[in-house]
């Protein structure tokens, strides 16, 4: 009798990740709070400078962020005890959601342990319960709204990514007495483009269409109160739902949704992403809450952040280094071959003791690899300055890399980061 050999299974896919220079390596950090960007390297038993953070502003380790969450365990102990409805409900989080509503200008708010779960829970419960639904979706929206949509079960129709014309040309395909959701992201986070935003909330109104935004790469970081894209654009009361995450401008961890009360009130009610998991450590939402009432008085961090961004950005350009267009704060180096985005991101570390992640498929499409940088405003110009000479050296020596870029177009505009407030 064979028997099948789950061994050989594990090691022969792991094989040809690794030959695909796809297998993903863990870095061994210890992040340094009072520094913010940088952290003791456990392989290499150095310090090295990070380069590649989705704490955008920093707000992990800002002081009153810190504090907070502090107090709070000294309060209230490091767990929350339960899911939300069974002993999970502290009045931080009951504070935390009213106070992301009135980021967002909507009547209520809800949150799930992570972004992910957010997109996952929303998306399956309101695609599998709306009768009928089709849902519309940018082709570059993220896993977790894919796998949210799927496991809904609802039709669904891709869009070309930011492509609003094909999306009108799909939505006047579908009979308007059926429920249509709209789910795309307002900037994207591996090409740090932005969604066109009003003309997708033109065509939900003509089309009666339900509007869902994921604003996880814009939340904290864009318009006045740090509400995202649609704040940026005076578009807060022409979007269904709000997605966000507490983890990247928010420096924490967890995700929301906001929206209208019964929109909210029915996710709570059927997502079992929601019902079903223990709700965030208080001390956790009492941080969070810090950085939302820094961030939605104080715009200084926004402003810092925008700076370096277009100040890397500019000596980047000026270097011959392919930064992709991009108007965010997220500057994507085009590499185009997995084997070599780990080889220049090895030597960065190995050489020069700079952390970047590659970004490899299925993350990216093949063929796309990048690297992928994220200016913190605690970054220096010190630190700009070191990070560009690294790249200049490796590219100099990689005849592969300079060979693969002419394919690749740079962004020549301007230097500027839009509307960063
Ligand atoms: C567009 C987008 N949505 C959702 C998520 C998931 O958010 P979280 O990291 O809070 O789970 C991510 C994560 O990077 C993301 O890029």
């Amino acid at each position: 009798m064979t028997m099948y050999n789950y061994r050989d299974f594990f090691t022969s896919e792991l094989a040809q990740l690794h030959q695909e220079g796809r297998y993903r390596v863990f870095a061994d950090l210890e992040r340094e709070a009072h520094s913010g960007i940088r952290a003791f390297d456990h392989r290499a038993g150095r310090r090295i400078t990070i380069w590649c953070s989705n704490d955008y502003l920093s707000m992990g380790v800002h002081p009153e962020v810190i504090a907070a969450a502090r107090v709070a365990l000294d309060q209230y102990g490091a767990g929350a005890g339960g899911t939300r409805n069974i002993s999970g409900t502290s009045h931080e989080h009951v504070l935390l959601e009213r106070e992301l509503a009135d980021l967002h200008g909507k009547q209520s708010a809800l949150l799930f342990t992570s972004g992910y779960v957010a997109n996952d829970a929303a998306l399956s419960s309101l695609g599998r319960l709306l009768p009928g639904c089709v849902i519309f979706s940018d082709a570059l929206n993220h896993a977790s709204m894919i796998e949210g949509i799927r496991r809904s079960g609802a039709e669904k129709r891709v869009f070309a990514h930011n492509d609003w014309r094909d999306l009108e040309r799909q939505l006047a395909s579908v009979s308007t007495s059926r429920p249509k959701l709209i789910c795309f992201e307002s900037c994207y986070s591996m090409d740090g483009d932005f969604a066109p935003m009003a003309a997708i909330c033109d065509l939900a109104e003509e089309h009666n269409a339900f509007t869902y935004v994921d604003e996880v790469h814009a939340v904290g970081l864009y318009g006045a109160r740090g509400a995202g894209i649609a704040e940026r654009d005076g578009l807060l009361d022409r979007i269904d739902m709000f997605q966000g995450t507490l983890s990247k401008g928010f420096g924490s961890i967890g995700g929301y949704i906001a929206g209208s009360r019964d929109a909210v009130d029915f996710v709570r009610s059927f997502a079992p992403g929601f019902i079903f998991s223990t709700a965030l450590p208080p001390s956790v939402v009492a941080g969070i809450r810090a950085a939302l009432r820094h961030l939605k008085e104080d715009g200084s961090s926004r402003l810092m952040l925008a700076m370096r961004t277009a100040s890397l950005k500019a000596k980047m350009l000026a270097n011959d280094i392919p930064v992709l267009p991009s108007p965010s704060h997220i500057l994507p180096v085009m590499i185009g071959d997995a084997t070599l985005a780990k080889a220049i991101t090895d030597q960065l570390m190995a050489e020069f003791g700079i952390y970047i992640q590659p970004v490899n498929y299925p993350t990216v499409p093949r063929g796309t690899e990048r690297l992928r940088i994220t200016p913190t405003p605690l970054h220096t110009d010190e630190d700009e300055n070191a990070l560009v000479a690294a790249l200049v050296a490796i590219r100099r020596q990689s005849s592969r890399w300079r060979e693969l870029a002419q394919a690749t177009q740079p962004d020549s505009a301007v230097p500027i980061v839009e509307g960063v407030t």
